[in-house]
């Protein structure tokens, strides 16, 4: 235990409050997030048209992979770091006290686990492994990505314009769209319509919705904002509709695209 003298401030106490406003961070992102995910739904879009307009627009931007490692991949790794951290260090005690708050606790380090894997294995899957890779065909950007075949893929890509081409793998297609948005969605699509995929992502979006608004709800108690038993007590359905909010923007990408 670091000892701190009046004038002094721990790093202990620094670290806590850097890692809560990077978790902060973490939640309106994840809230942006998942509302260009909920447009990939295919039933809740046009064939998707808000998922592929809000890529498309993201895509444009300049320096993106800078602003993506700035704005996400260092506040998640402060986060994340600091998270492990205190959540090797956290002494449960729900088993004996059954209290909401104390479930709660074990919750926000149970979710943690479930996150770090979570995270690590979409950020692999989506950025490095299936992401669209831009080719140039006759002088014109193209976006090219791998996908399974099923019965729906064909009719979706006549609608959207994008040509599927033979792969040397029989169940699968190489599809090449005008755009990265159109490839992004089916890259999506294909990956949703595994039973595998949906099942391990359901579980991953549960625990960051969770995480995100419990988490929300002990950021507000940190900084003082909710400091009466009333005021804590108050902030606890809001915050539970934020989980149930997170829970169906992100649910609706995931099944809707499996169910379509
Ligand atoms: C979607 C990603 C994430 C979001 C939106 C998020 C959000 C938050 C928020 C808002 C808090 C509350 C901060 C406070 O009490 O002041 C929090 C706490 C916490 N987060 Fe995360 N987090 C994410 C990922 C992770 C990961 C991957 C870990 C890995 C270990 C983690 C570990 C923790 C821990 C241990 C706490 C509790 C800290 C405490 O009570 O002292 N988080 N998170």
């Amino acid at each position: 235990m670091e000892s701190a003298s009046p004038l002094q401030i721990s790093s202990a106490f620094i670290w806590r409050r850097v890692h809560s406003l990077m978790g902060f961070w973490l939640v309106l992102y994840l809230i942006l997030h998942l509302i260009t995910n909920s447009q990939a739904a295919l039933w809740m879009g046009n064939d998707g048209a808000g998922f592929v307009r809000m890529v498309n627009a993201l895509e444009s931007l300049p320096y993106l992979h800078v602003v993506e490692v700035i704005l996400i991949g260092v506040p998640l790794a402060i986060h994340l770091v600091w998270g492990i951290k205190r959540t090797l260090e956290a002494r449960s005690n729900v088993v004996s006290l059954k209290y909401e708050r104390n479930i709660a606790y074990s919750l926000q380090r149970l979710t943690s686990w479930i996150l770090t894997v979570g995270i690590i294995g979409h950020v692999v899957q989506m950025r490095f492994l299936e992401m669209p890779k831009q080719v140039e065909v006759n002088g014109q950007e193209q976006s090219m990505v791998i996908l399974n075949v099923d019965d729906g893929l064909y009719p979706l890509a006549l609608r959207l314009g994008v040509t599927l081409q033979d792969s040397e793998k029989p169940n699968q297609v190489v599809a090449v769209a005008d755009s990265p948005g159109k490839a992004m969605l089916l890259m999506l699509r294909a990956t949703f319509k595994s039973p595998l995929y949906a099942v391990l992502y359901t579980i991953f979006l549960l625990a960051a919705a969770f995480h995100a608004f419990n988490g929300f709800w002990t950021f507000l108690v940190t900084w003082g904002v909710i400091l009466s038993y009333r005021s804590q007590k108050a902030m606890i359905p809001v915050c539970m509709i934020g989980v149930a909010v997170l829970a169906f923007l992100g649910l609706a990408a995931i099944w809707g695209s499996y169910w379509k």
